[in-house]
């Protein structure tokens, strides 16, 4: 992917439909008695992964572009695969995968790329271990391929050490065919997209603080799912338009789940122009269109509470912290070692490449702003956010940008480049 520096980025867009919500609607769908119809479905690679893994235990998944029809059949409806279940890239379907497939009469193996074969599982493995899963892998369970076996379970009261949506997920899906109760509590709210859409497909959940709870033996009933945009591609948009003076930019439909919507409030806290127009509630989901507007930016600090509502995002968040003026500090974001990359290490690295000044800490990094960017020869490293964020940092920068190993953008972001294209001049 090439890049040149741009002089305006203005027009009115969608992104695609958000990746969390994806797989969920995919999953709950094939867990429920009946039909479950999917709008704005993200045919991103991770949620086709996601797709694969339930026709290879017999569900029937149709799909056309962004519609996606899955014919549940309840959740012991799931067949034992012949096969290896292939996650491809993604973290989110192995992780919360492993607590549908604890819960199911048969074995099966879940194994995915190079960069999930480095993702800690333990995280999920340990819990469900507790509830009677019977779960190995590498280094006692760390590590990919899972073998896993599969029976009955009983419910625990779970206090996780990080905040994870994936570990919560992983352990209520678990929940919901255990005995008795099941509950998680976390340091920080992270993003409650399960929560909401069980309660949309008929599931008593209740919450209270960072806590929740599931009882089991419940049953989902198909539905139909609308998918908002997804907020984590905006974020790469929301930059463009604070990367380039003179820019403006409208986008529909996305999803503002407060779990979710940390970009908005910390772009909002480097001086930069978000509205939030048109506010509606689809599918217990919040959604809205983003009147985005440039400014100057300042430097900010960003921690604690804030972080899990909006760790996807930090790639492209150092970069407009790049430009800006002053100081941007990054702590308690740990969790940044363990996803797609080491994306302390891949953020540092590539947009150093660009004159940025970025020194990585032990939980984040520390970027000096006012750098003049030029343009640098980038690698995604397999990294779909490494890969945008950087292609972002390209339309502030003097000169051209190439990217290489672009095509792992397509796991949340297909289009990604043509749509730049078409906003920017
Ligand atoms: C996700 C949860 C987050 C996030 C990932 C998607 C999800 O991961 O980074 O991109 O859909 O549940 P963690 O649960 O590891 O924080």
């Amino acid at each position: 992917m090439r890049i040149t520096k741009a002089q305006r980025v203005e027009g009115t867009v969608r992104v695609p439909g958000d990746k969390s919500i994806s797989h969920r609607a995919v999953m709950l769908g094939a867990l429920a008695e009946g039909k479950t119809t999917i709008r704005g479905f993200l045919p991103g690679a991770d949620c086709l992964s996601t797709i694969e893994c339930f026709r290879r235990m017999g569900v029937t998944i149709e799909r056309e572009g962004d519609l996606v029809t899955v014919y549940g059949k309840g959740w012991y409806g799931l067949e034992e695969p012949r096969q290896r279940l292939d996650v491809g890239n993604s973290g989110t379907t192995i992780r919360l995968m492993t607590g549908i497939i604890a819960t199911q009469p048969f074995h099966a193996v879940l194994e995915g790329d190079e960069s999930i074969a480095k993702r800690p599982m333990r995280r999920v493995v340990g819990p469900l271990r507790e509830m009677g899963a019977k779960i190995d892998g590498r280094q006692n369970g760390e590590y990919t391929p899972l073998a896993i076996r599969g029976g009955k379970l009983h419910g625990i009261s779970y206090r996780s050490p990080v905040a994870s949506a994936q570990v919560k997920s992983a352990i209520l899906l678990a929940g919901l065919q255990a005995e008795g109760t099941t509950s998680v509590e976390e340091p920080y709210l992270s993003r409650d997209h399960t929560e909401r859409m069980l309660q949309a497909f008929g599931i008593d959940v209740q919450r209270a603080g960072n806590r929740v709870s599931v009882s089991g033996g419940q049953t989902l009933r198909g539905r139909e799912i609308v998918v908002p945009g997804d907020i984590s591609s905006a974020a790469f948009l929301i930059a463009a338009v604070m990367m380039v003076p003179g820019s403006s930019l409208v986008i529909e439909q996305v999803g503002i789940n407060p779990t979710r919507s940390g970009i908005i409030d910390v772009v909002r806290a480097m001086g930069g122009h978000v509205e939030i127009v048109n506010e509606r509630l689809v599918n217990e989901e919040p959604v809205a269109d983003l009147h985005v507007a440039h400014a100057e930016l300042r430097g900010t600090v960003i921690e604690g509470e804030l972080i899990p509502r909006l760790i996807d995002e930090i790639p492209v968040i150092a970069v407009m912290a790049a430009v800006a003026q002053g100081r941007t500090i990054i702590r308690d974001a740990q969790e940044l070692k363990v996803k797609e990359t080491d994306r302390i290490a891949t953020v540092a690295s590539q947009l150093a490449k660009f004159g940025a000044k970025v020194t990585p800490t032990d939980d984040g990094m520390i970027i000096e702003g006012g750098a003049a960017l030029v343009g640098a020869e980038i690698d995604s490293m397999g990294d779909h956010r490494i890969g945008m964020a950087m292609a972002i940092a390209g339309l502030a920068a003097e000169g051209e940008t190439t990217i290489a190993n672009a095509e792992a953008i397509n796991v949340s972001f297909p289009g990604f480049a043509n749509l730049l294209r078409q906003i920017t001049r």
